[in-house]
């Protein structure tokens, strides 16, 4: 029996619109994203990192008292438990930083600042604390899994230079933490894709922001949503020169592989943050003698291009300018993670402030109703 159309699934929930929101609006057809009104690539280019994070969660750019105040309780808020501290020196060494991250976020939820189910205004402060930590445990995590001591969190810096102090041990130029900073700003939210979609799907049962943003994290992991900035980087390095980039897209597009870093579910003529991000990437190319990356990079996307009509996304650029930057491969996602759950945390208050519990229909295309046969008769 077939189903009624009211039970055709809709494969990917592709063109299915869930809820509304006033975080941000992706206007496909212009590339173009609008954060709270303001056009990504300006916010990227005249405010920090902290002034969007604010921006996102309250709805409106900060005056320079509420900055400052927000800096203030950003900064309080780095540090680290330090049985929390002891749980990441007990984590395997060869996990995956986005694992350690997710059952960081998971064992913070059991602390009395961040238990219990949400409303709209708990998440947002629970929320600001949290984006405070996830830089400290992910730099944690990483020295640790190096053999290496870990660097305290210093209040004096900025949230992205500080990241780069705990990551590294050392402050880059200005203009390589303002590319990083700007990437943040980039990452920091895109609308309902798959990992804010699960934040949202979490909180509204009523669940609580860490259980939300360890669903969001374990989401975001995938390499066909953030994962793909890692998966960008292990393709550059296999490709290792210039000369070999046209046989190996060749090669790629005859055997028909997904070549990461390319293509949108939303996007299909190209994605609003890719030219901002590829100027970053260039700028820092120049300082880091990281020509190679770029050629080959170049080569790639006019392939893609001409031959497909496939775009880069976001991910593309931001792979080899993390790694320019000096940062290992596996630390790209739980960076893309840093930024994103600012916009995670601002659609869990949204979700709470007008919550439906999310619950959707199947198209069932299993067997037709049957009568059970004992076992004996089943041997
Ligand atoms: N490389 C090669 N072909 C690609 C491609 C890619 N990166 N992305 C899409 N395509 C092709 C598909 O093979 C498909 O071709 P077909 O119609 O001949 O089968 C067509 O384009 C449509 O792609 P589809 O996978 O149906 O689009 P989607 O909306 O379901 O998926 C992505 C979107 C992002 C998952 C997909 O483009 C992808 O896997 N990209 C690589 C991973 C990535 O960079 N993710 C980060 C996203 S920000």
């Amino acid at each position: 029996m077939a189903s009624p159309d009211r039970f055709k699934a809709k494969k990917g929930l592709e063109g299915v619109v869930f809820d509304t929101t006033e975080v941000s609006h992706v206007v496909a057809e212009q590339k173009s994203l609008y954060y709270r009104g303001y056009p990504v690539h300006e916010l990227a280019e005249q405010c920090d990192f902290e002034e969007v994070a604010y921006l996102l969660l309250y709805g409106e750019l900060p005056t320079a008292s509420e900055l400052e105040a927000f800096v203030k309780s950003e900064r309080a808020a780095r540090e680290l438990n330090p049985k929390l501290l002891e749980v990441l020196e007990r984590f395997p060494a060869g996990g995956h930083p986005m694992d350690a991250l997710r059952t960081a976020v998971s064992y913070l939820g059991m602390e009395s600042e961040f238990a219990g189910a949400d409303d709209s205004q708990s998440a947002l402060e629970k929320g600001l604390s949290l984006t405070a930590k996830i830089p400290t445990i992910i730099a944690a995590n990483q020295r640790l899994r190096r053999g290496k001591s870990v660097i305290a969190p210093r209040t004096d810096l900025s949230f992205s230079a500080n990241f780069f102090h705990m990551c590294l041990g050392e402050v880059p130029e200005p203009e390589v933490v303002k590319a990083f900073d700007g990437s943040l700003t980039l990452y920091a939210e895109h609308g309902f894709n798959a990992s804010t979609f699960t934040a949202r799907v979490i909180v509204s049962t009523l669940s609580d922001l860490c259980g939300a943003v360890s669903g969001a994290i374990a989401a975001l992991k995938g390499s066909l949503h953030g994962g793909a900035n890692e998966a960008v980087m292990a393709v550059l390095k296999e490709i290792g020169s210039p000369e070999n980039a046209e046989a190996w897209l060749a090669d790629a597009l005859a055997t028909k592989k997904k070549i990461m870093g390319f293509g949108h579910r939303i996007y299909r003529n190209g994605d609003s943050r890719v030219p901002m991000m590829t100027h970053y990437r260039d700028q820092l190319a120049e300082r880091y003698h990281g020509q190679g990356l770029v050629e080959i990079s170049r080569v790639l996307e006019e392939g893609m291009v001409s031959q497909k009509k496939i775009y880069p996304n976001l991910d593309f650029p931001a792979g080899p300018a993390y790694h320019l930057m000096g940062f290992e491969t596996d630390l790209f996602t739980p960076i893309f993670v840093m930024a994103r759950v600012v916009g995670w945390t601002a659609h869990v208050a949204e979700q709470l402030a007008d919550n439906r519990l999310v619950r959707p229909l199947a198209e069932y295309v299993g067997s037709q109703p049957r009568t059970v046969i004992s076992l004996a008769e089943r041997s």
